[in-house]
């Protein structure tokens, strides 16, 4: 896992490599004033030699405050480098979601990977730069501790044979206990998060259905579950603290009785007890160290563990190793396509033959979950089909550059939005490099300048979040006028129109057909009257093409389009 994932940590070796060297500096530093302490009690005072005593307490601040020195310095590359690291990730995750496919979105669901963008990008973050600090802390003053001490006294260094593995059995039995607690809190804090995203995006609904109490009570659920189960694993650890306080002091004051023992019969010198009892302090705090460390690391590793998942899936939409760079006209083609959501048993598409002309106008009609939206997006190779083929401009889509395909296949989707900015950067999605002049074209195509030209900022004018400031008739105009922008060979439109008024539909498709000439569309509608002029029509049935011809020729033949022509006919009739 670490090896997956070093090449993150390049930018910053220098400064992973000098934290720990730093870090064993301070240590040193730690261990060596203790020591002069004690020359200084044992020597200097009992000596009374006071040039001794200047010349030694000289050196231990020196040491002390080279020691603090490196202590920063330590600190500050280590959370450069963790930090740093975190941040490499982060981007290079990110830069992976968006080469995802839709499947892989559907897969990874957003909220997942927007926490393990965040919170689990921090957390490792956090484990490295520990594992930089504390992890080499720990057990060097452990070692160089010891070592000291049992120079100091060998015989008093044997209180430690029986303190370690007393501190370690403690903290193993501590640690089984509460290591599955976290593994729990880390899921309960995924399923919050995923609760709390739909709920804030959603939350014009939840209050329009007056659904609050409900949803906050399912909330608090959550919540006083998920705080229930984080107090009782921080319980565990807050025991560690007196039990640990509780040894500790249990071995200083052995240390005390048996080496004051040794002073009065003159084996040990007073000064020499009082580094003593120092190392121990130093002894039992690197356990503890140790042992949060070994808590924070299980974490960080699971954190990692899930970053990784985001960096190795394999994006569905694999581009061809030599792809073609242009489309040679807008015909569309479909083999026995099948397709099923990944994930799912179901087939969604079923055995879809079509032919369409370049240039041609196709409607698309169909009951809701016929699969009209699947069946479009298999266009712009949105989702990969299962089987059988689609080509455009006579090729596979697989062979085509995905950039290239998506640039002459322009989509309007079903759940399109619009993003922060101004109608203007907004239009520029559709092409980088649109003068005013040309978007101003696309808005009047889509009927969408007679309101725009309204605004006293016009193409200035602010797009909200979503582009939640504008009706969805409004919304549907600008994405479908985003979408003329391409120029593309090929125009799909999901369902776009849904929210604009009859005499604006028409005024749309009459746009369309006087100034898309040469310019294949397909238009998704609920409305036969947003299709009936079109070239052909298709009516789809659960996932399978019920039958394809004009809007007379359907009269005649298909039961399921003269069903809905009736029920329309009635309905305005009425
Ligand atoms: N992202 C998805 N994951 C799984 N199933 C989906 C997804 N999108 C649509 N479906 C399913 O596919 C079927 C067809 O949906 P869709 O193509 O949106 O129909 P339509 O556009 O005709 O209303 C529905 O049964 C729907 O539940
Ligand atoms: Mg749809």
């Amino acid at each position: 896992m670490i090896k997956r994932v070093l090449p993150y940590m390049r930018k910053y070796r220098i400064n992973a490599f000098l934290s720990p060297v730093a870090m064993v500096l301070e240590v040193l530093a730690d261990i060596g004033v203790p020591f002069l302490m004690s020359r200084i009690v044992d020597v200097g005072i009992k000596t009374r030699d006071i040039d001794y005593v200047v010349r030694t307490a000289v050196l231990m601040i020196v040491v002390a405050l080279l020691g603090m020195l490196m202590g920063i310095l330590s600190s500050f590359m280590g959370a450069k480098a963790g930090y740093g690291f975190a941040a490499e990730l982060r981007q290079a995750a990110y830069r992976k979601i968006q080469t995802y496919s839709f499947a892989n979105i559907d897969e990874m669901s957003v909220p997942s990977l927007i926490t393990r963008l965040t919170t689990d990008c921090n957390l490792v973050g956090q484990v490295t730069m520990m594992t930089l600090r504390m992890a080499v802390r720990a057990p060097s003053m452990m070692v160089f501790a010891l070592i000291m001490a049992a120079n100091l006294n060998a015989e008093l260094a044997k209180i430690f044979v029986v303190a370690i593995p007393l501190v370690f059995t403690l903290f193993a039995v501590i640690f089984r206990k509460v290591h599955p607690m976290f593994r729990k809190i880390q899921e309960k804090i995924d399923g919050i998060n995923a609760i709390t995203r739909e709920d804030l995006a959603g939350i014009r609904v939840i209050k329009s259905f007056n659904r609050q109490d409900y949803e906050a009570a399912r909330f608090d659920e959550r919540n006083a579950d998920l705080m229930d189960s984080t107090i009782r694993a921080v319980m565990w650890i807050i025991l560690l603290f007196p039990i640990m306080n509780l040894i500790v002091y249990s071995v200083i004051i052995s240390a005390l009785w048996f080496g004051g023992h040794q002073i009065v019969a003159g084996t040990m010198l007073s000064g020499e007890l009082m580094a003593f009892t120092t190392y121990i302090g130093q002894i039992m705090m690197s356990l503890m160290m140790v042992s949060m460390y070994i808590m924070m690391a299980t974490r960080g590793r699971a954190s990692l563990a899930r970053i990784i998942e985001v960096l190795d899936v394999n994006s569905e939409i694999i581009e061809s190793e030599d792809p073609l760079k242009s489309v040679a006209d807008g015909s569309v083609s479909f083999f026995d396509v099948c397709f099923r959501y990944p994930g799912y048993r179901d087939d969604i598409l079923k055995d879809i033959n079509l032919a369409i002309r370049s240039g041609e106008c196709i409607g698309i009609i169909g009951s809701t979950g016929s699969s009209k939206s699947t069946l479009v997006q298999m266009i712009p190779r949105l989702y990969d089909v299962s089987h059988g083929e689609v080509l455009v401009g006579g090729k596979n889509v697989k062979e085509y550059d995905i950039q290239t395909l998506r640039d002459e296949v322009a989509v309007v989707l079903q759940k399109n939005t619009l993003v922060t900015g101004t109608i203007r950067s907004n239009m520029k999605w559709g092409d980088e490099n649109a003068s005013d002049k040309e978007i101003i074209r696309a808005l009047k195509q889509a009927q969408a300048w007679e309101f725009v030209s309204g605004y006293e900022d016009g193409l200035e004018h602010r797009v909200e979040q979503g582009g939640g400031n504008f009706s969805g008739g409004q919304r549907q105009r600008l994405t479908i006028a985003r979408a003329l922008i391409k120029k593309p060979k090929i125009l799909i439109l999901d369902d776009s129109t849904s929210a604009v008024d009859m005499a604006t539909d028409a005024k749309l498709r009459k746009t369309f057909s006087e100034e898309l000439d040469g310019i294949t569309t397909i238009i998704v509608a609920q409305r036969i009257a947003s299709i009936e002029d079109s070239d052909r029509i298709i009516v789809m049935e659960r996932g399978a093409v019920e039958s394809v011809g004009t809007h007379e020729e359907l009269l005649g033949k298909s039961a399921i389009y003269r069903e809905i022509y009736e029920s329309q006919k009635g309905g305005i009739a009425q």
